[in-house]
């Protein structure tokens, strides 16, 4: 397929690919049309929405939707425009809208279904080609909306694969999000944290599960971290509770990370095995897991806390890690602006010291103001700039390239390597949406 003058499947090769990937401004819009406002993206927890007349704002590719709960209890996503003369439908990012949505410019009104409910003196368009009683000028719907354990995704294409389809293998990390709480549910904790990152939004994709980078990047953070927990061990004489290790964690030696598997899905979903001790004996953990077991039974208790899982990318939107309760919403704004959405949340039926557990990973490694993102943004930001220039072309994906494995369309990387794989499985798969690989991408391309 060509881009202007480009040919994207010149650069896209199985082991490097071309800056321009990631700094051209047409390549840009393409992916738009055929990634983001094709296929399945996050849009929100069914949590955000709980009562009929709830919205919330969020953006699909370069489209601003809204997703609402009815009346009927049904949760619906909308283009964010008013069909009569296009203004903005809802201009504040969430909210409860009363009975109906009423557009501020002429006080057109719509109901949670996206039908009209009324309009000022309708006599006026009597006898005119708007034929209200047909359905027209209702809200635009997203073309296909769906949900899986109660987040919500929306396509803008007609076109492609279900829901459940497309997630294939990641389904994993709801299911591990949902089923650690004992009552069988989560929710959002308060609003998210908003984040734009300079730079492309695949700069941030690949550096989920890009194992080889924490022991340098994050290197002083980590120390840092990890001088207080031995200070606060001598003085006090007892472990620094367990939050301290989530930032010490990170000076874990380069040699160490070739422990963490990764595993790529098709579609261009990737999983990072699990790395920290979330487990450890202390009164907390031991009363959530009786509580967990007592509510799941013994045997798929022990399984779902025993699952091997730390991160997981759901390929083109979201990066979560289910064993602390994270996920992050990715919406690329431009190609060289990024905004990250940072949720978190509460397991329902767990006790409060669990919650806190999320809550301080939340803040101390998700967040705007901690130190590791402050690491990882000034990285994406001098990828960026590096990219943009005349400095070289391609960008390395070599690192064991040619030892991964393939069984039934899932990749793995080499056991004890810090295989670039999933980075090269998910360009494989840009590849394909891009119209410049094979279409069922993902589907055990990248490999060796
Ligand atoms: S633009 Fe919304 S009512 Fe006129
Ligand atoms: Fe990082």
């Amino acid at each position: 397929m060509r881009n202007g003058d480009r040919d994207i499947s010149r650069l896209v090769e199985p082991d490097r690919v071309h800056r321009l990937c990631y700094t051209d401004p047409d390549i840009f819009e393409q992916e738009m049309e055929r990634i983001h406002e094709s296929l399945w993206v996050y849009v929100g927890h069914k949590s955000q929405v709980k009562e009929p007349g709830d919205y919330y704002t969020a953006q699909i590719g370069r489209q601003p939707m809204i997703m609402v709960r009815g009346k009927d209890g049904e949760v619906r996503v909308f283009y964010n425009r008013c069909p009569h003369r296009g203004a903005m439908l809802c201009s504040d990012r969430s909210g409860n809208a009363g009975h109906r949505f009423r557009c501020s410019y002429h006080a057109w009104m719509y109901n949670f279904d996206g039908t009209v409910a009324s309009i000022p003196a309708t006599n006026g368009y009597d006898g005119t080609r708007m034929k209200l009683a047909e359905g027209d000028a209702g809200l635009k719907p997203a073309a296909r909306v769906d949900n899986y354990r109660g987040f919500y995704f929306a396509s803008l294409s007609p076109d492609g694969p279900d829901l459940e389809t497309f997630l294939g293998g990641a389904t994993l990390t709801f299911d591990q999000l949902v089923d650690r709480a004992p009552d069988g549910d989560v929710e959002v904790v308060g609003d998210c944290f908003r984040m734009i990152q300079k730079s492309n939004w695949k700069i941030f994709l690949e550096n989920q599960l890009d194992v080889s980078h924490p022991s340098a990047t994050h290197e002083s953070t980590g120390v840092a971290a990890g001088q207080v927990e031995r200070e606060m061990e001598k003085r006090d004489g007892r472990k620094a509770p367990l939050a301290y290790s989530f930032i010490s964690a990170f000076k874990t030696p380069i040699e160490d990370w070739v422990k963490f598997d990764t595993v790529g899905h098709p579609y261009g979903h990737c999983f990072l095995a699990g790395y920290m001790g979330l487990r450890p004996q202390d009164p907390d953990t031991v009363e959530y897991e009786t509580l967990l077991k007592q509510a799941h039974g013994e045997e798929k208790g022990e399984a779902i806390l025993s699952t091997d899982l730390h991160h997981v990318l759901v390929y083109p939107s979201l990066s979560v890690q289910p064993p602390l309760q994270q996920l992050r919403a990715i919406r690329p704004l431009g190609v060289d602006r990024t905004l990250t959405e940072i949720w978190h949340f509460r397991l329902k039926g767990a006790p409060e010291a669990i919650y806190r557990r999320a809550l301080d990973y939340y803040y101390l490694v998700n967040s705007p103001s901690t130190m590791v993102n402050a690491d990882d943004l000034h990285n994406f930001w001098k990828c960026h700039q590096g990219l943009s220039t005349e400095g070289g072309d391609w960008v390395s994906l070599h690192r064991n390239y040619g030892s991964d494995s393939e069984r039934d369309g899932v990749l793995y990387s080499a056991p004890g390597t810090m295989s670039e794989m999933p980075l090269r499985h998910m360009m494989q798969a840009w590849a394909g949406y891009m119209g410049a690989g094979d279409e069922s991408v993902g589907n055990g391309s990248g490999g060796g």
